[in-house]
């Protein structure tokens, strides 16, 4: 089979990262998490003081930090600086600010060539999950998919990670960082005209996987 390009964007807490990794375990393919690329260079920020309310303070060390992605989907460490950051990218104060950090024209750039270069040494293939994969980064992806779910579902999936957490609580964080990345200037969250839209609501896991992978083997 020729090396297959999935690219699959929608809103938190729709299944991406999950199905992603199934998809790709499954078929044998590389997987790129590049919301963790996201996280990694606000990480970074935070860790080094940088004032995440000025832009032009982002922009100016957009540049600095190494990030390395891993693109096995059974390991998918990420390390900034030679520090694996695969836990602490996923706490609550980088989740808070990553969207500030993103919407910054020098950070995407800077990180959507990362995303380009990993995906065209991809010896099989990748599934590449994101916010603006199937527009911007890999326009020319053999398949788009975009990951739709109710807010509440939404909400309820990432009280369910994050153990305990409040759903209510969860929920508004969840809408506002949606909204943040659906309305910023540069390359918003959005489905791309040819992508395939598949609403999560009402699935299981196992039943989005299935749909996805039958999509894929239709593709090669
Ligand atoms: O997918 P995840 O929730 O880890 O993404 C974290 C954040 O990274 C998003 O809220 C968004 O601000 C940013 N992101 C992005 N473009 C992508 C992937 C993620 O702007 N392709």
């Amino acid at each position: 089979a020729r090396p297959v390009i999935v690219a699959i964007d929608g809103p938190s807490g729709t299944g991406k990262s999950s199905t992603s990794k199934a998809v790709a375990a499954q078929l044998g393919l590389s997987y790129l998490d590049t919301g963790a690329q996201y996280r990694a260079i606000t990480w970074w920020m935070v860790t080094n003081g940088i004032d995440l309310e000025d832009p032009t303070a982002i922009a100016a060390v957009a540049g600095k930090p190494e990030i390395v992605s891993g693109t096995d989907p059974a390991a998918p460490a990420i390390t900034v600086d030679g520090v694996d950051v695969s836990g602490p990218i996923r706490t609550q104060e980088v989740t808070s600010k990553v969207s500030a950090v993103s919407a910054v024209p020098e950070v995407r750039t800077r990180i959507t060539e990362l995303q380009r270069s990993l995906a065209a040494a991809a010896e099989h293939g990748i599934v590449v999950e994101g916010r603006d994969i199937g527009t911007t980064v890999l326009p020319d992806a053999d398949l788009k998919i975009f990951l739709t779910a109710s807010p509440e579902a939404r909400a309820a999936r990432r009280s369910g990670e994050l153990k305990g957490a409040d759903v209510h609580a969860t929920r508004e964080a969840l809408i506002k960082r949606d909204a943040a990345d659906s309305s910023r200037k540069t390359s918003p969250l959005a489905k791309a005209d040819d992508a395939v839209e598949v609403d999560t609501t009402e699935l299981t896991l196992a039943e989005v996987i299935e749909c996805v992978v039958t999509l894929v083997e239709e593709k090669r």
